[in-house]
């Protein structure tokens, strides 16, 4: 088992290992006391793996409520939050209980949210089922809905106070969706770590689990510390992902985060290549590493045909656009350019 700190906002604990769910009734004992449990999951997760959470917080003297909502994207919306905040008060719970994401990206970023919003705050334990949630949503304190105008528009950051990985839910995750976890782990490679997408590029990853998600954590712990509030380092996990949420909200959200964010780090290599912004070898490493982990290379839409939808989104500021470009696999920068700009490098792909 892992076990590591993360310095915001809020001091936290992430652990990470086989079994860590077992910690679940210790830890939020230690933390909270003796208080009230709503455990949030979809409808996926919660014939799983609810029951044994539920029973094993029960058997530790905790009052417990179970809020399900269906699976998918489309759940991540004001409608299911406020669903969720009026679950929570016609159940009576307070500012001092807490409320337990255990699921995938959409439940992490929906629960982290009515967390901050239900009588101004109440605790906030993540449990990531899925293998993105793992290594990217259920740490760092972004937490959000979306908008009719686009992916993550209304949200808050809130940092959990504790985070559970447990390896073992991964058992149950369907490949598809590992695969969509591994998008954001080439990502991790691809901007800070040559050792770990070394790991990763030929898809062989199931014998060294523990290492590649305690790799990808560490990244974001530190990249969090240094820049919670995204006004700089921060957007540098953004690699890949202004294309991503145009494709995901030009497909009708059709198309999921972790496949679209393979899609967009393919795009914004190919377009740093035509335009000599990156090493040669960085664009066929990238494509070779996002197949042989089972995902598409090819966006459904061309780009100049994204450009409307990627000016919608948040790293977006007046007329201009952060791009998160690689040097080299292992090392990023950022990149300001016009709008105009912009459309002319969408316009550079064939
Ligand atoms: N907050 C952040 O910093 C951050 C970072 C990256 C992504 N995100 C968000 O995360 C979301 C994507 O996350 P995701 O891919 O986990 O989506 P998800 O929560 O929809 O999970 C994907 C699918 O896997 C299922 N699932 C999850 N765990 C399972 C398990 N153990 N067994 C069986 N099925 C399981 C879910 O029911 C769902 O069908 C997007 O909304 C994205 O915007 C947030």
């Amino acid at each position: 088992m892992e076990q590591l700190t993360v310095n915001a906002s809020r001091v936290y604990d992430i652990f990470i290992g086989h079994g860590v769910r077992d910690l679940l009734s210790e830890k939020l004992s230690a933390l909270f006391g003796k208080v009230k449990v709503c455990l949030v999951c979809d409808s996926n997760v919660a014939p799983l793996h609810a029951k044994e959470a539920l029973s094993a917080l029960e058997a530790n003297g905790f009052s417990v409520e179970n809020y399900i909502f269906p699976a998918g994207e489309q759940s991540k919306s004001p409608d299911t939050l406020f669903s969720l905040l009026e679950f929570l008060a016609e159940k009576q719970f307070s500012r001092k209980d807490v409320l337990v994401a255990l699921g995938g990206g959409v439940t992490g970023d929906l629960t982290g949210l009515a967390s901050a919003l239900f009588m101004r705050g109440m605790h906030l334990v993540q449990m990531p089922t899925s293998l993105l949630a793992m290594v990217d949503s259920s740490v760092g304190g972004k937490t959000a809905v979306n908008l009719k105008a686009g992916k993550n528009l209304a949200g808050v950051f809130c940092q959990p106070e504790l985070v559970l990985c447990d390896l073992d839910y991964l058992s149950t995750l369907p490949q598809k969706d590992f695969a969509d976890g591994m998008a954001e782990v080439i990502k991790y490679g691809v901007i800070a770590d040559s050792a770990l997408f070394d790991l990763v590029k030929d898809g062989d990853v199931q014998k060294n689990l523990e290492e590649i998600v305690t790799a990808c954590v560490r990244i974001k712990r530190d990249v969090v510390a240094q820049d919670e509030f995204d006004t700089g380092e921060r957007a540098k996990l953004n690699f890949g992902h202004t294309l991503a949420h145009a494709i995901e909200k030009k497909s009708g959200f059709a198309v999921s985060h972790g496949a679209a964010v393979a899609m967009g780090m393919v795009a914004v290599c190919a377009i740093a290549d035509a335009n000599g912004l990156s090493d040669a070898l960085t664009l066929p490493a990238v494509k070779a590493a996002v197949e042989a982990n089972g995902l598409s290379v090819t966006s459904p839409f061309s780009l100049p045909t994204l450009y409307e939808a990627s000016i919608g989104d948040k790293k977006r500021s007046g007329n201009t656009l952060t791009l998160v470009l690689p040097n080299e696999i292992g090392r990023c920068y950022l990149k300001t350019v016009s709008l105009d700009a912009w459309k002319e490098l969408l316009a550079t792909w064939t």
